[in-house]
């Protein structure tokens, strides 16, 4: 949560950080800020909710800049302090000289504080941030060195933190700090940047170098020097970024989650390009970095994730326990971290995130890490503190995704689950050769399949419109489309703000059904030919005899509902075990159409950050 983006150098450093914190503004937009340091001044502009307010504010006040030289930017995910003005970051020490911005979450702030304001600190706000501000500016007023003062005041934080440091005094650099918190340096010609996230500087500069824990990084026009928590010099591997500017532009899409459910066809593709060629040759999965003998005797596969990750992870037991008859728990990975797991070394730990920042579920792989299980990671970001901590990575390569709503990195998700499933079945010859070639045969129409599905979207739009006016949803299903109603109800939650929950349909009668009435329409996953089929038909009748609305998600070939069910949105033809990957794209597209015609902000939905990097 929150983005942090500093600039030095001969741009214009107001465009540049604006650039970068829109690039960032999914990270949150409770509220923006800027210090610049301007020909000996630090001026610092703030402003309540989304970026654009901070640009407004900006060209307002165009005129009072003379030439600013470097500046921080932030945009804010409230955690301390509600979303006030007062609360927004920059945050600076009682004189004003000393700047601060910062992600993460200071833990003993409040002792902190207290000593602070012992010594005459005066605060303003209600923010952790704030003690760092005057932390780092009571060690100033002792080393006189910005560099040494970060370092001593990090040594006494407990918590997290990504944090950028201005001076009045040292206009030449801006400090930078780490812990828990992802924070990268890119380099320039005559000019560097520091980030929370590469989105922030990719239309600058592709080298970067990610800073690591307790690392200190002093950027200046034409240097960029990192040292340890004790002020070693730290010699760090300079990186090329795989990011295209274009990738954050809308490409004629009203909001990147439509462009984003549009790139699914394009995602799947990607993905068995070089894995899965031709139906009669093995899955290549060369990411996989364990022992085949091991992979043979495996017998637990845990899966740890959050949110619509965990989703895909529920997705993946029901493959992996299909396909190679490994057992296979899944777990929330704020729930992993707080109990006494069985988890060892023969255990395969798969952590799963689109960001490969949530901080759950790091801290959940570091507790597998410690108990020295093999850990992998299945992300869509390769260069993700995630990544770093795997044995084994498995890159979804969905292209950078921007709306909050996951959508592509989900159906990314999902297709490595398969191909994980059929390597190990493969390994362990647990499946007929004639079904996993069905399987690989299917995979390979899945792209063309979602396609279909996209060519022709009214009907779900019409949907849309029948129910957009409702306030509760009942998503039911059985067997692995359980993953697709937990999904689907929350894409429809967290982008119209509509009240959605997914249950087992088996599950309906032994509690949900007493809230079903006219006003609750219930829409039910059915997939003919497979084996839950039948009940889950059985369920919607008994929805229906509650007068509750009907939709029905199910395939082509499906002749006999259309009587019992209000509306029926339609995919093409596909085996049960494979349908999650297209039942999820009307789904998604239902609750974008929802929140449309509800004039929802799609792509920035309230309360909420795509990379939650506080636990
Ligand atoms: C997805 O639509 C959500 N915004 C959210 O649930 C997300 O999936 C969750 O925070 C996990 O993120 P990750 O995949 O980046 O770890």
């Amino acid at each position: 949560m929150c983005g942090i983006v500093g600039y030095i150098g001969k741009r214009d450093v107001v465009s540049v950080l604006l650039k970068g914190l829109t690039n960032l503004e999914y990270r949150g937009y409770d509220s923006a800020g800027m210090a610049l340091q301007d020909c000996g001044e630090i001026k610092i502009y703030k402003t309540l909710g989304k970026l654009v307010n901070l640009k407004n504010e900006l060209e307002n006040k165009k005129s009072e800049l003379k030439h600013p030289s470097s500046g921080i930017g932030h945009i804010r995910w409230a955690t301390h302090g509600s979303p006030s003005l007062v609360n927004a970051h920059p945050h600076t020490c009682s004189c004003g000289k000393l700047v601060v911005v910062h992600n993460g979450i200071i833990e003993n702030y409040k002792e902190l504080r207290e000593e602070l304001i012992k010594k005459g600190c005066v605060f303003r706000s209600q923010t952790d941030t704030e003690t760092i501000a005057h932390l780092v500016a009571d060690e100033y007023a002792n080393t006189k060195n910005l560099e040494e003062a970060v370092r001593n005041s990090v040594k006494k934080l407990q918590g997290a933190y990504a944090v950028c440091v201005i001076h009045k005094d040292a206009p030449d650099i801006i400090v930078g700090a780490r812990k828990h918190a992802p924070m990268l340096v890119g380099i320039g010609d005559g000019e560097n940047f520091i980030a929370s996230d590469t989105p922030a500087i990719i239309e600058y500069t592709k080298r970067t170098i990610y800073l690591d824990d307790n690392e200190i990084a002093v950027i200046s026009q034409n240097s960029v020097k990192v040292t340890d928590i004790n002020g070693h010099e730290v010699i760090k591997k300079v990186e090329t970024l795989p990011w295209e500017p274009v990738a954050l532009s809308k490409l004629g899409f009203k909001h990147f989650m439509l462009k984003e459910i549009y790139e699914q066809s394009d995602v799947i593709r990607n993905l068995l390009n070089g894995k899965l060629y031709d139906i009669d040759e093995c899955v290549k999965l060369d990411e996989v970095k364990i022992d085949k003998e091991i992979l043979k005797n495996l017998n637990k596969i845990e899966i740890i994730a959050c949110g619509t990750s965990l989703h895909a992870a529920l997705a993946g037991k029901y493959i992996i326990e299909d396909f190679a008859g490994i057992s296979v728990e899944v777990e929330a990975s704020s729930e992993y971290i707080y109990r006494k797991t069985t988890t060892n070394a023969s255990t395969l730990v798969i952590g799963v995130s689109q960001s490969g920042e949530t901080a759950d579920t790091i801290t959940a792989i570091k507790q597998a890490k410690a108990k020295n299980s093999h850990v992998l990671i299945i992300t869509n970001r390769p260069d993700s503190n995630m990544a770093r901590l795997a044995d084994s990575l498995i890159p979804v390569n969905a292209g950078i995704e921007v709306s909050v709503a996951a959508t592509k990195s989900y159906t990314a998700q999902l297709i490595s689950f398969y191909l994980l499933a059929i390597h190990l079945a493969e390994i362990k010859g647990s499946m007929e050769k004639s079904y996993l070639k069905n399987i690989k045969h299917e995979l390979i129409q899945l792209p063309s399949k979602i396609e279909e599905i996209l060519s022709n979207t009214s009907n779900i739009k019409e949907c849309a419109r029948k129910y957009s006016s409702y306030k509760n949803f009942i998503y039911i299903a059985r067997g692995i489309n359980l993953a697709t109603a937990y999904e689907g109800a929350l894409k429809l939650k967290e982008i119209s703000y509509i009240n959605a929950t997914g249950y087992p349909a088996g599950e309906l009668k032994h509690g949900p059904i007493a809230m079903l009435d006219e006003t609750m329409p219930v829409l039910s996953i059915l997939m003919p030919g497979g084996i839950t089929y039948e009940k889950v038909l059985s369920n919607s009748e008994e929805a229906k005899a509650r007068n509750a609305k009907l939709i029905a998600l199910t395939s082509s070939d499906d002749k006999n509902i259309d009587a019992l069910f209000d509306v029926v949105i339609r995919i093409p033809k596909i085996s049960e075990i494979l349908s999650p990957a297209l039942t999820c794209v009307p789904l998604q597209l239902l609750a974008y159409y929802i929140a449309e015609f509800l004039g929802k902000d799609v792509d920035q939905p309230r309360n909420l950050a795509k990379s939650v990097t506080v636990e």
